[in-house]
């Protein structure tokens, strides 16, 4: 735990000093964070500055052998992440989007959604495949519980089609259904509005303010559109080079002269 950083009672993640390399490339450097429950907070930073990687070690996609990463689940004992595959973390209740989409493209929508759900059910592959009473029944559950995730999501009408038919903010509206769909306290979404347009990214908006209250929900969000953030979020964390360089409201951000040479700056003078 950093000193300069107690730990606050509704914090849920904490990242402590973490470390990563790619050969001779320092990813992250000693990045420290902590997420609040039920806050957006958003990590944003220039290409190559350490986001991703950053989900990808909180989410056990990358190890994470230099540093902490801690999870204090609402009502469960602290959980240490270092370590864990990504199906355990996401059976802890932290799911996440990709980047670039990474959706079941040939199954149907719905599929794509109960595949998502199935981390949370007993059932085993042994009696998936059996397809014995019980697990039928606890199929038919999820196939209902997916179509309603669906219908909140605004995709029922696509649930019999195949994934990669569906119109491209739709597939990143999928990504969100099928996350929600492992039942999340916390959601990591890696930049969600990328390839959006205005009015979808504004309808993004206003969807990620209303799940957050509607499932109780934390957001941590990687983002390049700043109209976005700077309206969304609660918090921001800069990353330059794999170390924070800043941390703040969102105004705070706005005026930060490290965040607005090293960031914002290129943006403003483009
Ligand atoms: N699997 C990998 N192997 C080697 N280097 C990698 C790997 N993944 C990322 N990197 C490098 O690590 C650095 C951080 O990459 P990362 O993808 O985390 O950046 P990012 O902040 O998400 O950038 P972007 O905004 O472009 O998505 C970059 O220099 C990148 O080239
Ligand atoms: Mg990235």
């Amino acid at each position: 735990m950093s000193e300069n950083h107690p730990l606050q009672d509704s914090t849920i993640l904490q990242v402590d000093q973490l470390t990563l390399e790619f050969g001779g490339l320092r990813a992250l450097e000693h990045l420290s964070f902590q997420v609040q429950s039920q806050e957006i907070l958003a990590l944003i930073g220039p290409n190559g500055a350490g986001k991703t990687t950053c989900f990808q070690c909180i989410t056990g996609f990358l190890p994470s052998k230099l540093g902490e990463i801690h999870l204090y689940p609402p009502n469960h004992q602290t959980q240490r992440l270092n370590g864990l595959k990504p199906y355990q973390i996401a059976q802890l209740g932290v799911a996440r989007t990709f980047q670039s989409i990474r959706l079941y493209e040939k199954q149907s929508v719905l599929e794509n959604v109960m595949m998502g759900r199935q981390i949370r059910t007993k059932a085993s592959m042994l009696g998936v495949l059996l397809r014995d009473r019980l697990t039928r029944a606890e199929e038919q559950h999820i196939r209902e519980d997916s179509f309603q995730l669906l219908q909140r999501l605004e995709l029922e009408q696509y649930a019999q089609v195949t994934a990669d038919s569906l119109p491209y903010a739709a597939q990143r509206r999928l990504e969100i259904a099928r996350a929600l769909a492992t039942d999340p306290f916390l959601l990591l979404l890696d930049e969600p509005a990328a390839g959006m347009n205005r009015q979808e990214t504004e309808e993004l908006n206003e969807l990620l303010v209303e799940l957050r209250k509607e499932f109780q929900l934390t957001l941590l969000l990687i983002e390049h559109d700043m109209q976005l953030v700077m309206k969304l979020s609660d918090r921001i964390i800069v990353l330059d080079h794999g170390r924070k360089i800043a941390e703040g409201s969102p105004q705070a951000i706005h005026q930060h002269p490290d965040v607005i040479r090293a960031y914002l700056g290129e943006q403003a003078t483009s």
